[in-house]
């Protein structure tokens, strides 16, 4: 006699809704929007279906669209021409900039939004690394002073929550430090705080035409190999005034994302990356997978691990899915 049957709870659509643990909503996810400068232009990234770079005009209308949907939050990134690129990343903090003046506008036409950014030398950097390259190494300390002015900047055009996705040792404390000397106390940090050398960014490099002119990322982001690590970057972000810890990449990282959310009490968020994302839609476009089904299955499943928030390119899809 068999008396557990564990099918029982399996067995209608209402009872699996009763017993369900995981429920995703719209206002877990951030949505990240690539900027160019100009007027007028929406152009596909080649390899993401369905994600554009928008011109600032056609990224108001972007927005104002997902906000019918239920999305709340945004995370831009800059894509600059090589003209404006140099070894210092200078660009980065000049007021006049468009992805500065992007962000003021966005803030100025939508204030409730939840408004986020990137810190980090890669977008406006003509070696395409994170940091001050010097031969052929990536200066730490010095790449603190720029990430600063960066953070400064973006501060004053009024976003909501930086997120330093460079992988410098001290920088979310260094940041910290002069937001605050500079009355930005309000302004949050989402630390990339496990973020990992993957292969899965390669999408989003062709978005901003950002990567490396030489090696890889190796002596900053994280191996894929480890997870002990994964805590000392915890601990550091925390103690150094983080307010939200970041794993990223997300599907190939879900222990690291349980492992953060076990052990430290700030909100855990998953960055479902741009490689992440081009897979499940080059294998739909081919009729391998149900493509709707597996963004569900991804989005729960790094919910499932121990995520409260989400940062994916399926924002939109998924808030137009009821
Ligand atoms: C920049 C940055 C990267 C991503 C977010 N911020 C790329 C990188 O580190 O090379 C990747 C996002 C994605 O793949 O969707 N430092």
């Amino acid at each position: 006699m068999q008396y557990r049957r564990p099918r029982r709870n399996r067995k209608s659509a209402s009872v699996r809704e009763l017993v369900e643990e995981t429920s995703l909503s719209t206002k877990d996810l951030i949505f990240p929007l690539f900027l160019i400068d100009g007027q007028k232009k929406k152009i596909e990234v080649d390899s993401m279906p369905g994600i554009y770079r928008f011109t600032i005009d056609e990224m108001l209308l972007e927005i104002e669209s997902c906000l019918k949907l239920g999305i709340q939050a945004f995370d831009v990134f800059p894509a600059y021409p090589e003209s404006l690129k140099d070894p210092f990343a200078k660009e980065s903090y000049n007021p006049d900039t468009f992805y500065l003046q992007g962000l003021r506008a966005i803030k100025k036409e939508f204030p409730e939004i939840c408004l986020m950014s990137d810190v980090a030398m890669d977008p406006y950097s003509s070696d395409g690394h994170d940091g001050i390259v010097q031969n052929g190494k990536i200066l730490n300390d010095e790449t603190l002073e720029i990430l600063a002015k960066m953070s400064l900047a973006q501060a004053d055009a009024g976003v909501d929550i930086l997120g330093p996705s460079d992988m410098m040792d001290g920088r979310v404390g260094y940041i910290r430090e002069e937001l605050d000397s500079h009355g930005f106390t309000d302004v949050s940090i989402m630390s990339y705080t496990a973020k990992y050398a993957s292969a899965f960014y390669g999408p989003f490099r062709d978005a901003l035409d950002s990567a490396p002119k030489f090696g890889d990322k190796k002596t900053y982001q994280m191996n894929p190999a480890n997870s002990q690590e994964a805590l000392i970057e915890a601990d550091l972000d925390m103690e150094e005034g983080a307010d939200f810890l970041m794993v990223k990449p997300a599907l190939s990282y879900l222990d690291i994302i349980k492992l953060l959310q076990d052990n430290f009490p700030l909100p855990i968020a998953a960055y479902n990356v741009s490689g992440e994302y081009s897979m499940i839609k080059a294998s739909a476009e081919k009729g391998w997978i149900d493509g709707e089904r597996a963004m569900l299955e991804v989005l729960t499943s790094i919910k499932r691990a121990g995520a409260k928030i989400i940062l994916t390119y399926f924002a939109k899809e998924f808030a137009s899915l009821k």
